[in-house]
């Protein structure tokens, strides 16, 4: 089964050989899709036949988009928090909490019907690629059944035991260090990919934070953080020095931490939503592209920080707020959300790639921070 998508106003391709433009922008282009990867690109006029054509009459189609940061399986919602934060309260990461125990009540089905609702509501918005990270159940049951719940959506699921230390653990952290390197990890293992540690005040230390990636490492989990968050910390350094594929959050950031990221070619994943939702300040994305370190955005979708699914709203924030560019941005929310999950079949049109792409009703990818808060995406191929 063949799709020719053709009249493309504007292709973003992120392919920087078909135009010398970091987005690799086509003109009065056309796509082919076949068995779900990329067959052929190029102009409308050279278009070959396939068994389905669609007519896109001059709108843009970009890659779908790559959420590489998501905390979708959790039962309940905080807009209370959000509410008393909005009337002047600050962000208190000891909410997780409350999720946590929301979420060891839900049932599998429930978890399951919320991973799927909030699943369709990116998709909506054009996310075609999406990470989902455990991390609200806390318990070696809690936190294997979130996992085997986010495997149903995606291969890209991400184990967070070391998200807090739950109350039953108060008093005796290094004993939680102890089962989540242990009899947690085992439970979870089989059922993920990466291995994520908050590593902030108020949460895991350094130490901790080797430690446990190190065990995750050697059960063959590849290693991610969160870092630098609510303040400056070792936690980006600390990315780098063991060359993870990326390190999320990134608000708060020495040059002594932008030029370790920049050498181990360590992504820098801005979640701007967070900063909206927390109104901690932005971090500056022009800083991080200037330094010469790779830029992802994501949603960090959860029901604390974020409870936003919209990567069309990162991509406006970091235009309106972290001083980048529409293109850094989208490049930022596609090739940047591949590079930091290591894939190369994502976030770009090429032959050989997924066929995973988003069609806008506008003509550029512009649009997506000048029309902010308008559902732009019409139609999402996903292979
Ligand atoms: O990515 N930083 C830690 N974890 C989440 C927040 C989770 C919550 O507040 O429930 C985050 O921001
Ligand atoms: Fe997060």
């Amino acid at each position: 089964m063949s799709l020719l998508i053709t009249n493309i106003g504007e292709l973003v391709t992120n392919d920087p050989a078909e135009s010398g433009d970091l987005l690799g922008v086509r003109t009065d282009a056309a796509v082919v899709v076949s068995d779900g990867l990329v067959e052929w690109v190029g102009s409308a006029a050279e278009a070959p036949a396939a068994d389905e054509v669609v007519d896109a009459e001059g709108r843009a189609v970009l890659p779908g988009f790559v959420d590489s940061h998501s905390h979708l399986v959790f039962a309940g919602d905080r807009a209370l928090e959000f509410q008393a934060r909005m009337a002047g309260e600050s962000y208190a990461a000891g909410g997780i909490r409350t999720t946590v125990a929301a979420t060891r009540a839900a049932s599998d089905e429930q978890l399951t019907a919320g991973v799927a609702r909030h699943v369709a509501e990116m998709r909506r918005q054009g996310t075609t690629t999406l990470e989902i990270k455990s991390g609200y159940g806390l318990s070696v049951d809690d936190e294997a059944r979130s996992l085997k719940v986010a495997r149903q959506f995606t291969d890209e699921t991400t184990f967070l035991g070391a998200h807090v230390v739950p109350p039953e653990y108060a008093d005796d952290p290094a004993g939680y260090v102890d089962l989540v390197t242990g009899p947690m990890l085992e439970a979870a293992a089989p059922h993920a990919s990466w291995i994520d540690v908050f590593c902030e005040r108020g949460a895991f230390d350094e130490d901790q934070a080797r430690t446990i990636l190190a065990a995750g490492a050697a059960v063959g989990l590849k290693g991610r953080l969160h870092a630098n968050q609510l303040g400056e910390g070792p936690g980006v350094h600390l990315a780098a020095e063991l060359g993870l594929a990326a390190v999320d959050h990134c608000t708060y950031l020495t040059d002594d931490d932008v030029h370790a990221l920049r050498d181990a070619g360590t992504v820098a994943t801005l979640l701007p939503g967070v900063e909206f939702s927390t109104k901690h300040p932005y971090p500056s994305g022009r800083r991080l592209i200037e330094a010469g370190v790779t830029v992802a955005l994501a949603s960090d979708c959860n029901p604390g920080s974020c409870y936003t699914s919209s990567l069309p709203f990162c991509i406006a924030l970091a235009v309106r707020e972290m001083g980048m560019t529409p293109a850094e941005a989208v490049w930022a929310a596609t090739a940047g959300g591949a590079a930091a999950l290591g894939r190369t079949d994502v976030g770009r049109l090429v032959p050989g790639a997924r066929g995973d792409l988003l069609m806008l009703d506008a003509p550029t990818h512009v649009h997506l921070a000048y029309r902010p808060g308008v559902p732009l995406v019409v139609r999402t191929w996903s292979a």
